[in-house]
């Protein structure tokens, strides 16, 4: 018989890891709900085309990293490999843009990218984000950052901290680019093949290189700031402004540019010391709405990596206190199964094995399980009309008469 395994760079989130995943899902929608995101659920795939134009056809997302496929109809399909496009593409293609001016948008669900596996890069990975559209205000930039610190701090994550730049409108992006294309054209030699290329095809790429050889080309190359128009210069300055008015501590990165075409001015990635990759990033993408045929509203975003921040977080939260039910005798288990329903009608968490005939079997599986509380009926019990609550942690008991032991069990869950 075949062996199945997961496919390779795919992983399975077991029971015991789901408290963690739940927790931190729990923080992260509460708190952006708090800031007036609202949730947008998208396909998983989509037309490939639409990254292709977003994301840019010559970044490693598009050309190396895309799983794509054709259809029965031979359409061009492909699994998304973020969110911001498909946001986008249902933004424009339900015509909400009419209703309001600001809109703000989260998601969370699996992206797809066909990279080499290894700490914190999987083939299947969960992100959550969250969307802008509809104004420039660089004070909106500052709210969203604002936002990923809040969450870094409920979180306790320990360390961590934010790299922002700004990439420039359109023509201080290009003007850029240029900048840093005539740059290395005359440094060939130090760059690796990729790098080579892409003095061609995506000059900037280059700066985001972790070829070693080619950070130690970048660290001497032209930064932005120089050649930023007045206003990319004040977007950034009032977008820093508000970072300090909220004690944000960040550092300037001038070679941040991001792997993905559509960012416009300010970019941003956050991190935990020590840790190569970034938990969360984001940035402005003032043009890609127009780009993809909708009206010309400008957005910010950002995704946070789950597993990259699962992996680093530390997790004491509560586990859900439950109850573990040991019916002993053909009258118990017939009082034990009205018993237990109405418990979890209740919203008591309750479990039990109807085929389990001892005490002792009975005890040993509420330990293996973690129950607090074991609920004891046996032959004795049905004739007393009360059952017996034995704490598992100290051994424990108490008696509970069948009428009203509703009440009595919740004056427990007080204690
Ligand atoms: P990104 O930097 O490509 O940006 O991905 C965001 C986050 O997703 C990363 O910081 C990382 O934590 C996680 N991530 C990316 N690739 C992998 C992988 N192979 N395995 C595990 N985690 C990964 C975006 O996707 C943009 N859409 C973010 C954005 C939203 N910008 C504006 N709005």
């Amino acid at each position: 018989m075949e062996k199945y395994t997961k496919v390779r760079g795919m992983h399975d989130i077991l029971p015991d890891e789901i408290s963690k995943w739940q927790f931190i899902e729990k923080i992260l929608t509460d708190t952006v709900k708090l800031y007036g995101y609202k949730e947008i659920r998208t396909p998983l795939v989509e037309p490939r085309s639409l990254f292709e134009r977003s994301i840019g056809s010559e970044s490693d997302i598009v050309s190396k990293e895309i799983y794509a496929f054709k259809d029965r109809k031979g359409r061009d399909i492909a699994l998304r490999p973020e969110g911001t496009a498909s946001v986008v593409r249902a933004f424009i293609e339900s015509g909400m843009s009419a209703e309001k001016k600001v809109f703000r948008f989260y998601y969370y669900g699996p992206m797809f990218r066909y990279d080499r596996p290894q700490k914190g890069r999987y083939r299947q990975f969960y992100q959550f984000g969250i969307e802008l559209f509809g104004s420039k205000h660089p004070f909106f930039d500052g709210e969203v950052v604002v936002m990923l610190y809040n969450i870094a701090n409920k979180l306790d994550l320990q360390k961590y901290y934010i790299l922002v730049n700004t990439l420039g409108c359109p023509q201080c992006k290009e003007r850029y680019s240029n900048l840093i294309k005539d740059y290395f054209s005359t440094r060939e030699n130090h760059l690796c093949n990729d790098c080579r290329r892409r003095i061609i095809t995506s000059p900037l790429r280059i700066l985001d290189c972790k070829n070693p050889d080619c950070k130690q080309a970048v660290s001497n190359a032209p930064v932005i700031e120089n050649i930023l128009c007045n206003d990319c210069k004040n977007h950034f300055k009032k977008f820093e402004e508000y970072l300090k008015v909220n004690n944000v501590s960040y550092k300037v990165d001038p070679y941040l540019v991001r792997g993905l075409d559509y960012y416009t001015r300010t970019v941003f990635e956050l991190y935990i010391s020590g840790e190569e990759n970034a938990i969360a990033a984001g940035g402005r993408y003032d043009t890609l709405v127009h780009q993809l045929g909708g009206p010309d509203i400008p957005a910010v975003g950002f995704a946070i990596g789950m597993e990259r921040l699962l992996s680093l977080f530390k997790y004491n939260g509560p586990v859900e206190p439950f109850f573990y039910l040991a019916c002993i005798g053909e009258d118990a288990k017939i009082k034990g199964a009205k018993i237990i329903n109405e418990l979890r009608n209740e919203g008591i968490d309750v479990e039990t094995d109807y085929e389990v005939e001892s005490l002792r079997s009975h005890l040993k599986i509420a330990n293996r399980a973690g129950a607090n509380w074991c609920i004891i009926i046996g032959e004795d019990e049905i004739k007393r009309e009360e059952f017996i609550i034995k704490d598992m942690l100290s051994g424990k008991q108490v008696t509970i008469p069948f009428n009203n032991y509703i009440k009595g069990i919740k004056e427990l869950l007080k204690c």
